[in-house]
Order: C-alpha cells, then structure tokens, then sequence
C-alpha cells in the first residue's frame, strides 16, 4: 500500500494532528491484511507500506514476480470509468502479467 500527498508543493496539516502518514498508512494496510486473512494465518504475507505514487511504485514492486493482482477501481476516481488510472498504468507498464479484479459495480 502507498501512500502519497496529492499537492507536494504544498504542506498539508496531517489528521490527525501530528500523525505519521506512513504509519497510518501502515496501520491500515494491516487492517486489511487481518480483515482478509483473519481465518487463514497459514497464508504467507509480507506487507508493505511505501510513500510514492502507486501505480509507479506497484509496477516497479512488479519486477521479478510472476504476477500483479490489482482492482479495478480504488477509492478515488470518476463513476462509470471501467479502470482507475493506477491500474490503467498497472496492465499498460508492468513487466509482469497483470490481472484486475472488479468488485460490484458501483451505483452511479
Ligand atoms: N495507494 C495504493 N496502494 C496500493 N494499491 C493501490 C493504491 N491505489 C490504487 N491501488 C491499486 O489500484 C487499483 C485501482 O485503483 P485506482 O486508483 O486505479 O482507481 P480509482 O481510485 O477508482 O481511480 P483514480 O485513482 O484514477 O482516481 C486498486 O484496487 C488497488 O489494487
Ligand atoms: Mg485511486
């Protein structure tokens, strides 16, 4: 999971006040391991939070594996596009196979 600040240019007050946005971002990602995961701990896992923008920082994560799994759309974006731009960067620019998991449509 990566996080990035959307204006580098700028200083945005973190929120909470004081808080880490990697750690959050860490903390999070965790979350979501554990939701998943939760009744399979046999699974292998290593989780890994990064600060960077996310599609480059996926497909360079993708050098060397045999495969990328992304979703279809994150949580950003514009209703009725098919692909996010993350994983739009993902199935044009990685260097391994790519594949995307749509979840159900959202309403519109
Ligand atoms: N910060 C991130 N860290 C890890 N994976 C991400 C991140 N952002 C997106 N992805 C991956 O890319 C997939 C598609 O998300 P994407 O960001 O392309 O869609 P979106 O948020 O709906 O649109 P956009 O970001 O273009 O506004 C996600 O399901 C996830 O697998
Ligand atoms: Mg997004």
């Amino acid at each position: 999971m990566t996080w990035q600040n959307p204006f580098p240019d700028m200083w945005i007050p973190s929120d909470p006040p004081g808080s880490d946005p990697l750690a959050l971002t860490r903390s999070a990602l965790a979350r979501v391991v554990e939701e998943v995961l939760g009744e399979h701990p046999a699974v292998a896992v290593q989780a890994t939070a990064v600060s960077g923008p996310p599609a480059r920082v996926l497909v360079e994560a993708a050098e060397g594996a045999d495969l990328l799994v992304v979703g279809s759309r994150g949580r950003g974006g514009f209703a009725g596009v098919m692909l996010g731009s993350v994983s739009l960067h993902c199935v044009s620019h990685s260097p391994c196979p790519v594949v995307v998991v749509r979840g159900a449509a959202k309403s519109v």
